[in-house]
């Protein structure tokens, strides 16, 4: 039997090791579920996506915003704040206690799954009647199914016509009979437990004592660091409502089933910002940054139709939100029509702040009862110290609301990755047409910018374009490449997704002129070293 075409996916993650994008962690040993290291690419690519979102939220941020008839420019500005916070941030914020998925437990096999992740189908042989589950990707479902019910009623391969099916697949959740549930790695049926709570967050001790005042958490968001400096900020640094504070760094959540590469891991950076605003204006500031988010996925590359901007129905708002809209992308590894989430937007009214202050409250923002753990000191407390802003022009005291563009670095990096991985044809060093694959990255994400090669290793053409290759480096990441045909290294260069090839020949001794090659278009044109740079500088710029 011929192997099947792998599937774009498949074809992603394996360019993404065999070119230094992504690699799975620890991967001598085995490998570590949920965890994954970039590569020299997949650094710059990475770093690119957090400067462009760094440089268009704080540093180049010149917007002027939204509020009616004023001038409205508003200012931003950054933090950095520690991973492992004290453990009352996270009673007060609520992941403490709320931040869980349900989870599953497999007496059998001692593994544990995610509820609503596991994924079965009911499979009927003779009178023998089971939910068969399986952790495979969607494209694959089917034959994990097959293969599951098949091992179960025992029947060799030729047979498998006559397992009969009911309905199609559907999640675990929808399912009461756990008796006749098949675990993804159980032999018999009905080993899995009944859905329980898991908390996220991955707990550490500090200090040489272990004990229930020494546990500390490892963030499982940048936010927190920021509403718990709110006052910080304000006082240091003169801002004015409204005003944003962002943050780019490691969160770390415990997810019980990692999946879909970088998607879903337990250890990702965040970018986040918390704007502070008046309460009643805050609608508007909503509106606005769920706009103005959108466009940056669009203005980086990501096209129209694979992206989506999806308002929350109230069932599923956090227990903090009055309004969240998420931007989605139609990830390769989704069945055709779904989306993943990028992005959220939302509006956290006072919560946060108020929490910090008051302690922890319940979703209608109400201080709950002061409860005390083992220690004797109340759980719930709040710092008591006054997160509360005074407009210095009214006088006026209130708790600022709160507008939260929180997006995944990992996830827009990957997004980046699969919208750009195009498969197309270019012709070859005698001009025939082969099929190639390249990476389209929009110039200002390219882990590389150009590319500076020899047309061939002799007659002084190498210490010229390593001269030339210098003085790209200054200005962006350059490569050199002075290995096989030009054609060959044009498609090395179009797979690592660099926008531009400088060609270095025998006119260059001459006349420092240059061949710029564009990657997507493959146009090649004939200019003097100076025009090629500006041409590069330009396409990084826009
Ligand atoms: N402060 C709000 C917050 O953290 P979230 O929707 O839980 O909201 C924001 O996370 C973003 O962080 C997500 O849209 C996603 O891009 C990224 N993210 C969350 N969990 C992730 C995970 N396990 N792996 C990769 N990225 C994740």
């Amino acid at each position: 039997m011929s192997n099947p075409e792998p599937s774009v996916m498949q074809k992603i993650v394996s360019l993404s090791k065999r070119r230094g994008f992504i690699f799975q962690s620890s991967e001598i040993y085995g490998g570590m579920n949920g965890c994954w290291d970039y590569g020299p690419l997949g650094v710059e690519l990475k770093r690119n996506v957090k400067e462009a979102w760094w440089a268009d939220m704080v540093s180049r941020h010149d917007d002027i915003g939204v509020l009616p008839g004023a001038n409205s420019s508003f200012e931003m500005t950054g933090l950095d704040c520690s991973i492992i916070m004290h453990p009352q941030v996270w009673r007060c914020s609520g992941h403490h206690d709320l931040f869980h998925d349900m989870m599953v437990d497999c007496k059998e096999s001692k593994k544990r799954y995610r509820h609503d992740q596991l994924r079965g189908r009911w499979a009927e042989y003779r009178d023998k009647k089971v939910f068969v589950t399986a952790m495979a990707d969607p494209e694959e479902e089917d034959e994990a199914f097959t293969a599951r019910a098949q091992k179960f009623f025992g029947l060799r391969a030729k047979d498998r016509d006559q397992i009969k099916w009911d309905g199609s697949a559907c999640s675990l959740e929808t399912i009461d009979e756990l008796e006749l549930v098949l675990g993804p790695d159980a032999k018999d049926a009905g080993t899995l437990t009944e859905p329980r709570e898991f908390n996220l967050m991955f707990k550490t001790q500090m200090g040489a004592l272990h004990n229930e005042d020494s546990m500390a958490y490892l963030r499982p968001e940048t936010a927190q660091g920021i509403f718990v400096n709110f006052k910080n900020v304000v006082d240091s640094s003169r801002v004015k409502i409204p005003f944003g504070i962002a943050q780019v760094g490691k969160s770390f959540r415990n997810e019980i089933t990692p999946r879909n590469f970088t998607f879903r891991v337990r250890e990702f950076e965040q970018m986040e910002v918390e704007f502070f605003c008046h309460p009643d204006t805050s609608q508007e500031w909503y509106s606005y940054w769920r706009d103005r988010r959108m466009n940056w996925y669009l203005n980086h590359g990501l096209s129209s139709e694979n992206l989506i901007l999806r308002e929350h129905h109230s069932d599923e708002l956090s227990h903090y939100s009055t309004g969240t809209a998420d931007i989605e992308y139609a990830f390769p590894f989704l069945p055709e029509g779904e989306y993943g989430e990028l992005e959220g937007i939302a509006h956290r009214g006072d919560f946060d702040l108020r929490s910090h202050m008051e302690g922890k409250l319940d979703p209608n923002s109400k201080p709950l009862e002061v409860q005390l753990g083992e220690n004797g000191k109340p759980l719930w407390k709040g710092s008591g110290k006054d997160l509360s802003y005074r407009d210095p022009v009214s006088n006026e005291k209130f708790i600022p609301h709160v507008i939260e563009p929180s997006a995944g670095a990992d996830r827009a990096a990957l997004a980046f990755l699969c919208e750009a991985y195009t498969e197309d044809n270019a012709p070859d060093d005698k001009g025939e047409m082969q099929s190639r694959v390249v990476l389209k990255f929009h110039p200002r994400l390219a882990p590389m910018k150009a590319a500076v090669l020899p047309l061939v290793k002799k007659d002084g053409m190498p210490e010229k374009a390593q001269e030339i290759y210098r003085e790209l480096k200054r200005k962006f990441p350059v490569f050199y490449d002075v290995k096989g045909a030009v054609g060959r290294r044009y498609r090395r260069m179009d797979e690592a997704g660099t926008p531009f090839c400088v060609t270095v020949d025998g006119e260059t001794l001459s006349d420092e002129t240059v061949t710029l090659r564009e990657r997507d278009s493959m146009v090649q044109t004939r200019l003097n070293v100076d025009e090629a740079i500006q041409a590069i500088q330009e396409a990084i710029d826009c």
